[in-house]
């Protein structure tokens, strides 16, 4: 005696000659994977095609297939599947009520293994459509039968059933059916103890097609009160094209055909149908193609809105595969955290990795950054260096990461080894014009001077965008310089801008009609780069200045040689205007030279001027050629007295205004 098998599936076919061979295929023992023929049974129930399946189809196919001839037979198929099961011997009895459906390789394998997991497991694989789009849509752009095959036999699914998922489309019922909630599964498959609770299926669902009989099922099912959905990752049930009731109706039919269906359930249940989710999340088993894959994780990251929770949660952040922060500790590790993320959104990993290693070696409870580390961390789980191409942000980011941390050296050095890989980092160069001298940018000063010094009038050679042209206020008469300027901050003072170089603003004696006689208060030199022509331009401002006047030079403590090249290389560029300084303090004596040492190039401060004095001009070439071969070497260390340096403070550079009673 042949001991029964393990697995029945109940397959019911009506009228689908064509189709019927194909999934009966996909249900042999040549066709399914990891299971053997004497494992499994598989009977059809012919629900009284007018022409009667042909039974030499099954004597053809590897396994065991069983016939079923239901004559005269209802028009719906539940008592066939009623019938069905009642013929089935295995433990585990699948059904699927819609013939016309190819399965994939793995179906009974994972069905199987599915329904052993829990006693009342409901195995449930998705339902996909044959073709590109939904069939009902496909149909009136031309799908049809004939399209039909040549997609099924443009992928050779006999061979590799699984790369049916190339030419499929989800359907209705299972529209992001992962992590949604489902209606109906194609093939059900129920321990026969869970079958006996329900009862089997409700013969009550008389509709040609069964209405929605396997909604009703699947919905019955998630009820039981110990309901396990078993989802199978990647097999699937694929319909194939037909005139049947449901799948086989154009768009607008199946609105009446859902009225009508519903109509049915509603009077056989007593309420309207609803979608049922399971009560705790699903298990989910199987394999998963790439094509399947694809379709996962759209589902996962753009989930169709039809149901309540997405399912990364509400606040998943697809740039950077996580729900966002709560909290964080302080501002600092906030900031960190940011620095961490903002690498990761970037494709940084090792740079993100690094700065989230740093933060957590500080903050190791609740930094926020746990996620971030987790995520990226497996990425670069050996210790390699980071591609060439993205060496220079990862010292960037690392340094600024110490930086936020108060870090000075690592800071710097990191900064450094980013400038190594790529010599042009602006970023870097800030970096480390800020770690060298900390505290109030040059704006900040220009600003707290001007409001200080309350001037009449002022000349700024250089204004570029505006920015510092911006910080006057009235009532000061403002004159900008610039052959070049594109004004992009509002100003609020009169100004006058002259489009030329400051020679040609001298040599027209510009300033002296607007002045009015009066000497000049202000005078900001912020134009050429190069130290003879800064020097040209303090010549020139001297000379409209009065013993209260203040000329202020920007750029004057470089950062580091390549930075102060006469020809510039580096968007950070300072040149050589050092140089000025040094010829300020070596040929004028009687002048109060101080440098403040404010972020990123410092800013000189000249007082006691006297617009009479004529020394620079006189020995302007021989001043130039001095200092032109000048090194940078022959300040570097040494810019504090060189550059007569201040600290960063104003209550020092107040002081020193003060006594010249300037302010
Ligand atoms: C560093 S930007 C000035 C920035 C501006 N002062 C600020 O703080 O936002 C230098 C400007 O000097 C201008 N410049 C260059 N040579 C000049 C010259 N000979 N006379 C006047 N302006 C000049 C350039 O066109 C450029 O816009």
């Amino acid at each position: 005696m042949t001991r029964p098998p393990f697995l029945s599936v109940v397959v019911v076919v009506y009228n689908i000659a064509r189709e019927a061979p194909r999934t009966l295929y996909s249900l042999s023992a040549e066709y399914q994977r990891h299971i053997a023929a004497e494992d499994y049974e598989v009977i059809v129930v012919d629900n009284g095609s007018d022409v009667p399946l042909d039974p030499s189809l099954l004597a053809g196919l590897t396994g065991n297939f069983r016939l079923i001839r239901i004559d005269p037979a209802r028009p719906s198929p539940a008592q066939a599947i009623n019938q069905g099961i009642a013929a089935a011997r295995g433990e585990v009895i699948g059904m699927m009520i819609d013939g016309a459906r190819i399965a994939t390789p793995g179906l009974l394998h994972f069905a199987r293994h599915g329904a052993g997991l829990y006693d009342t497991a409901a195995v449930a694989t998705l339902g996909w459509y044959v073709g590109h789009d939904l069939q009902g849509w496909g149909a009136l752009a031309g799908y049809d039968q004939a399209r039909e095959d040549e997609l099924l036999a443009s992928v050779d699914w006999t061979r590799d059933g699984y790369r049916l998922f190339e030419i499929g489309t989800m359907d209705e019922s299972s529209v992001d059916g992962w992590f949604q909630a489902i209606s109906e599964s194609n093939a059900l498959f129920l321990r026969r103890e869970v079958w006996e609770a329900l009862g089997g299926v409700d013969e009550r669902f008389e509709l040609p097609g069964g209405g929605l009989v396997d909604l009703d099922t699947f919905r019955r099912v998630l009820e039981l009160p110990d309901a396990e959905l078993v989802i199978l990752l990647g097999e699937a049930t694929f319909h194939q094209w037909h005139s049947g009731t449901a799948t086989g109706a154009r768009p607008d039919q199946r609105r009446a055909n859902w009225y009508r269906s519903s109509s049915e359930y509603s009077a056989i249940r007593g309420y309207a149908y609803e979608r049922m989710w399971p009560r705790r999340a699903p298990t989910y088993i199987g394999t998963l193609t790439q094509a399947a894959l694809a379709r996962m994780v759209r589902a996962a990251m753009k989930p169709v809105h039809r149901h309540a929770v997405p399912p990364l949660g509400a606040d998943f952040d697809e740039e950077l595969w996580m729900t966002r922060p709560a909290r964080f500790p302080d501002e600092t590790t906030a900031r960190l955290v940011d620095l961490a993320r903002a690498e990761f959104r970037n494709g940084r990993f090792e740079a993100s990795c690094a700065v989230a290693r740093l933060i957590h070696a500080r903050v190791p409870h609740g930094s926020g950054i746990e996620a971030t580390l987790a995520l990226v961390a497996p990425t670069i789980a050996l210790p390699e260096d980071p591609p060439e191409s993205e060496r220079a942000d990862y010292h960037l980011a690392l340094a600024e990461a110490h930086q936020r941390l108060g870090e000075v050296e690592p800071a710097t050095m990191n900064y450094r080894a980013a400038l190594t890989f790529n010599s042009d980092l602006p970023l870097a160069h800030l970096g480390l014009a800020t770690l060298r001298m900390p505290g109030d940018g040059y704006l900040v000063w220009l600003e707290r001077l001007y409001r200080a010094l309350v001037p009449e009038s002022a000349i700024e050679i250089g204004v570029f965008q505006g920015a510092s042209l911006a910080l006057f206020r009235p009532p000061t008469l403002v004159i900008g310089v610039d052959p070049n300027a594109t004004v992009l901050s509002p100003l609020s003072t009169e100004t006058h801008i002259f489009a030329e170089t400051s020679d040609q603003f001298f040599e027209q004696h510009r300033a002296e009609r607007l002045l009015g006689g009066r000497s000049l208060s202000i005078g900001f030199i912020d134009g050429l780069h190069l130290f003879e022509q800064a020097l040209k331009d303090f010549i020139g401002l001297e000379a409209l200045c009065g013993d209260r006047s203040v000329i202020i030079l920007h750029d004057t403590v470089p950062l580091d040689k390549p930075t102060q090249a006469r020809t510039r290389e580096t968007v950070f560029h300072s040149g050589d205007v050092w140089k000025t300084v040094l010829l300020l303090k070596q040929y004028r004596p009687d002048l109060d030279v101080f440098t403040i040492a404010t972020p990123p190039t410092g800013l000189t401060v000249v007082a006691g001027l006297d617009p009479a004095s004529r020394v620079l001009a006189a020995r302007y070439g021989e001043a130039v050629a001095t200092m032109l071969e000048m090194p940078f070497e022959s300040i570097e260390g040494r810019m504090d007295t060189m550059l007569n340096l201040v600290p960063n403070d104003w209550t020092a550079v107040r002081a020193r205004l003060e006594k010249h009673g300037i302010i």
